[in-house]
């Protein structure tokens, strides 16, 4: 009957995708800036949290769920941490207007990568203009483990992945586990594609 099917509908309301994998050139590219009357960004947003949800992630970019477009999201709630309480962003079409700060290491993941980790030095500020999921510019400045967050997935919509930093040593170590990633061996407890 009519009811059930409207309940079923209610369910079903998000979309989990399936995560990209490196070796896909989707991961690639440089994204294109998204029109606003081509793209529902609230849904698409809300998708890409359940997907990164899903997966336990910290960030996502539109990329790695196969949508060459300028978008990502954060959402650091599920980290215990007071830097990171509270910072969940929708960020559209950003560009990083200043990067500054002295330059800082850190030891990072990615969800097209699984299973491989890397330090990564990036600059400790930026100051970012981008849009949110109701189309409202803004201009901020982000600092410490927020901007590294944002500079990561910055850089999946140019195209670039963190390994990229890496020394040509630690890419030798990991040259045959890419190349499986990209064969699709991974044991991961989220879809990927
Ligand atoms: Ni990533």
């Amino acid at each position: 009957c009519f009811i059930n099917f409207t309940v079923i509908f209610e369910k079903k309301k998000y979309m989990i995708y399936p995560i990209i994998l490196y070796g896909n050139s989707v991961l690639r590219e440089k994204c294109k800036d998204i029109v606003p009357s081509k793209v529902d960004v609230k849904t698409l947003s809300e998708d890409m949290f359940e997907t990164m949800h899903s997966a336990d992630g910290i960030g996502l970019a539109a990329p790695q769920i196969g949508i060459s477009k300028r978008m990502f999201v954060v959402d650091g709630s599920s980290l215990d941490s007071e830097e990171m309480k509270g910072f969940k962003k929708v960020f559209i079409n950003p560009k990083i207007v200043d990067e500054s700060g002295e330059p800082w290491e850190f030891d990072e993941g990615c969800l097209s990568i699984p299973g491989i980790r890397g330090e990564v030095k990036r600059k400790s500020e930026i100051e970012l203009s981008y849009f949110d999921e109701n189309w409202i510019q803004k201009k901020e400045c982000f600092s410490g483990m927020q901007a590294r967050v944002i500079q990561h997935e910055y850089d999946h919509i140019e195209g670039k992945l963190f390994i990229d930093y890496l020394s040509a040593i630690k890419r030798k170590l990991i040259k045959n586990k890419l190349l499986e990633i990209s064969k699709g061996n991974c044991d991961v407890n989220y879809n990927v594609k």
